[in-house]
């Protein structure tokens, strides 16, 4: 059981980023302001990006999702919650740009996340994380994360975007007692750490080896 069940992220656009829940723009805003820092800590050459593959795991309402989308050669949005993926789906029909199509087909909800396992098995060249697994108890951060490592490619590259307070019992457990072998730890460089009112804002990136 989740510490925060599912059915808490019904009504994406008032649960996720709530602070932005009048605010559509500051909601946009705030995932470029997130997948601009991912993009860097990526650094690879847009052509060459075209040749990559992510999978945004826990998407929401896939809001970095389609930003992602305008760099890489095929992105995929995953979330468990039904209404997340709707108002993804929603959102990307209104907008009606050709780019967001790329994603259409590759929107998944399941509650059957082994049919993703199935289909993708070693498939992603990346897979984002972002402000999910701090709302999992220990063990279900355990199962997601054995999943997505199914889904990544050997020398595949995992990026978690975590509150540092809030996930504490996360970053002691997997991150400083070294269970996962994480080949980068960015916490001293200022650019990957904001402090906000609920703790420091930090990026791991974990490559599957
Ligand atoms: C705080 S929201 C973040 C959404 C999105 N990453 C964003 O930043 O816009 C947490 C998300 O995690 C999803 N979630 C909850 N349990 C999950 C699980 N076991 N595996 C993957 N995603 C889960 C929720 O449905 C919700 O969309």
């Amino acid at each position: 059981m989740s510490k925060f069940p599912l059915d808490t992220w019904n009504d994406p656009r008032n649960k996720i980023a709530f602070k932005y829940a009048d605010n559509d723009m500051g909601y946009i805003t705030h995932a470029h302001w997130i997948v601009s820092l991912v993009m860097d800590l990526i650094d690879i050459k847009p052509i060459e990006l075209l040749n990559y593959s992510l999978l945004d795991y826990g998407c929401g309402t896939a809001r970095m999702a389609r930003l992602f989308s305008h760099y890489f050669g095929s992105v995929s949005a995953y979330d468990p919650n039904y209404d997340c993926i709707k108002v993804a789906h929603e959102e990307i029909e209104k907008t009606n740009k050709a780019e967001l199509k790329i994603i259409n087909e590759n929107l998944f909800h399941t509650n059957d996340i082994d049919y993703l396992l199935d289909g993708y098995k070693n498939y992603f060249d990346f897979i984002t994380c972002v402000n999910v697994l701090e709302h999992l108890y220990d063990n279900e951060v355990e199962l997601e994360f054995d999943r997505m490592k199914k889904l990544l490619k050997p020398n595949g590259v995992m990026i978690f975007w975590l509150h540092t307070k809030k996930n504490k019992n996360f970053i002691d457990k997997y991150i400083n007692k070294g269970l996962i072998n994480i080949q980068d730890k960015i916490m001293e460089t200022p650019y990957y750490k904001y402090k906000n009112g609920v703790g420091i804002i930090q990026i791991f990136k974990y490559t599957n080896i």
